[in-house]
Formats: C-alpha cells, structure tokens, sequence
C-alpha cells in the first residue's frame, strides 16, 4: 500500500474502473485444462493480465518416507514466480512470500481434497507464474482446482478463488495491480462449492462493516470464478467425450 494513495483517481464520472470494469466485475478469464502430457493433470489460466500454469502429480508413495502419514495422503503445494514474470526482474528461488503462498494455498485445499483414500501418498500441485498482474496466488487455485480434476484426485468439490479489496474508499473486486498497489485494503478468499471460505488473507484497514460488505462481495466473485471452471470443465471433458452426458 502506497502513501500517495489519495492522488490516484481509481474511478471514471461513470463510476468505472481504470480498466473500465464495474466494482463488482471480475477481469477476463481464459482456461484449458490438461495442457501438459507428463503431468498426471494440469491447467493453463490468463486472468486479466495473470498467466499461470498448474501441474498435480500424484497420488504417489510420499517421499522422503518420514513425511507419509499412515491414514492419509499429504499434500504439497509449490506457488513460484518467474524471473520474468513481473516488472522488475523476481528472484529465483523460494521466498517468504512464496513460502506464505505456499502454505496458505495447500490449506486451502486441504479440506476438499479426499486423503483418506491415499494412505503413504503424496498429492503435488505445482503452480508457475510466467505473467503476474496482481491476484496471482487466486488465479494460482483457480488452476490448481482444475489440475487436480484433471487428475482425476477426488475431491468434495472445486475451490474458486477471488480477491476483493478497498479503492479510493470503495470496495470492489478482483484488484488489477494499480488498485492492489495504490488501493487501501486487498482481501484474496478461496472459497469451496459449497460456500465455506478456505483462504481468507487481508493487506490493509477494513472497519467491520466494510469487512462485511467485502466477503458478501467476494462470494458472488467466487461463484462467478465458479462458474467459468465449470464451463472450462465441461468443454474439455464434454468435447474430449471423455464424459457421457447420457444415463441410462
Ligand atoms: O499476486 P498476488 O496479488 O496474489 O500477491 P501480492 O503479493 O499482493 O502481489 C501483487 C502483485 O505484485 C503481483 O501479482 C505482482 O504483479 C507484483 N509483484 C511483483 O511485481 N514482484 C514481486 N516480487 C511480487 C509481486
């Protein structure tokens, strides 16, 4: 958050963003699903400017072996950022934001994903960033639900991702990268199919209330993500005629 938030006019006469979206509008986005052969599944994703691209491997016996755990499979969630990825060139190698990333992302899907069924096991889902744009670690789940269906992992259902923040007083969502570096407060939420909230982070000052009208704000941006990795789903699943709409 920048100090000289107050000289950035965030918002048009028609009350339009920068990019010319509504406050409650998300950026464009565009999937495929299965782009990698080696991978077990993977999924490619542009939102807005992002550009990342997620890989899972797995279930497969967890190694080094003091990290099984008898009744489940683990999982391990890998976010990295490109050296090119960003303006100014990103570092390689892990960093505290990364790790962070890392870290809340895996718990992200913790509570969707069936262990129970892969005792010893690992589930890797690795995401890249080659483009980043502001809402990277979102668009990162985003394609990380769709890798594991790819995979065929069974999952409770998929997990939608979606920031919501503060700009020039107001709250709207999805933030391109001059609201997330000049706007007042950034809340990315991962969200399951059936509503409970998975991620929640905040950068920033909400009061209560604002808080409030956000998370209202950012479900109805989830379900709007929701629905698109559907659609992304049914292309490739329907189209491949790996599925048969059919029941006999
Ligand atoms: O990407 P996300 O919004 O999840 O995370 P962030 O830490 O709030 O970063 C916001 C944006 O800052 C990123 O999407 C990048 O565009 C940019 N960034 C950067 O330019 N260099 C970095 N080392 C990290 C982030």
């Amino acid at each position: 958050m920048s100090s000289n938030q107050n000289d950035v006019v965030f918002f048009d006469e028609n009350g339009l963003r920068t990019d010319g979206r509504r406050p409650d509008e998300i950026r464009p986005m565009k999937i495929k699903i299965g782009v990698l052969s080696r991978a077990n599944g993977s999924c490619y994703l542009e939102w807005g400017a992002n550009k990342v691209l997620a890989a899972v491997y797995g279930p497969r016996e967890a190694h080094p072996k003091r990290t099984q755990r008898a009744g489940q499979a683990i999982i391990r969630y890998r976010y990295n950022m490109q050296s090119f990825s960003v303006e100014d060139r990103a570092r390689p190698g892990p960093s505290r934001r990364s790790s962070e990333i890392s870290k809340v992302s895996r718990e992200a899907f913790e509570p969707v994903v069936l262990t129970d069924a892969y005792p010893k096991a690992a589930i890797d889902i690795f995401v890249e960033v080659l483009q980043a744009d502001a809402g990277t670690r979102t668009a990162a789940i985003n394609a990380a639900s769709l890798a594991l269906v790819d995979a065929g992992i069974p999952i409770r259902g998929l997990v939608s991702a979606c920031a919501v923040g503060k700009v020039g007083g107001k709250i709207v969502l999805d933030l391109n990268k001059p609201e997330d570096n000049y706007g007042e407060a950034d809340l990315p939420i991962a969200m399951t199919e059936d509503g409970k909230i998975t991620l929640v982070q905040m950068d920033g000052h909400l009061t209560p209330s604002e808080f409030e009208e956000a998370m209202e704000l950012v479900q109805k941006g989830c379900r709007q993500v929701l629905e698109i990795q559907k659609a992304a789903l049914m292309e490739k699943f329907v189209a491949d005629g790996n599925f048969d709409e059919t029941v006999e």
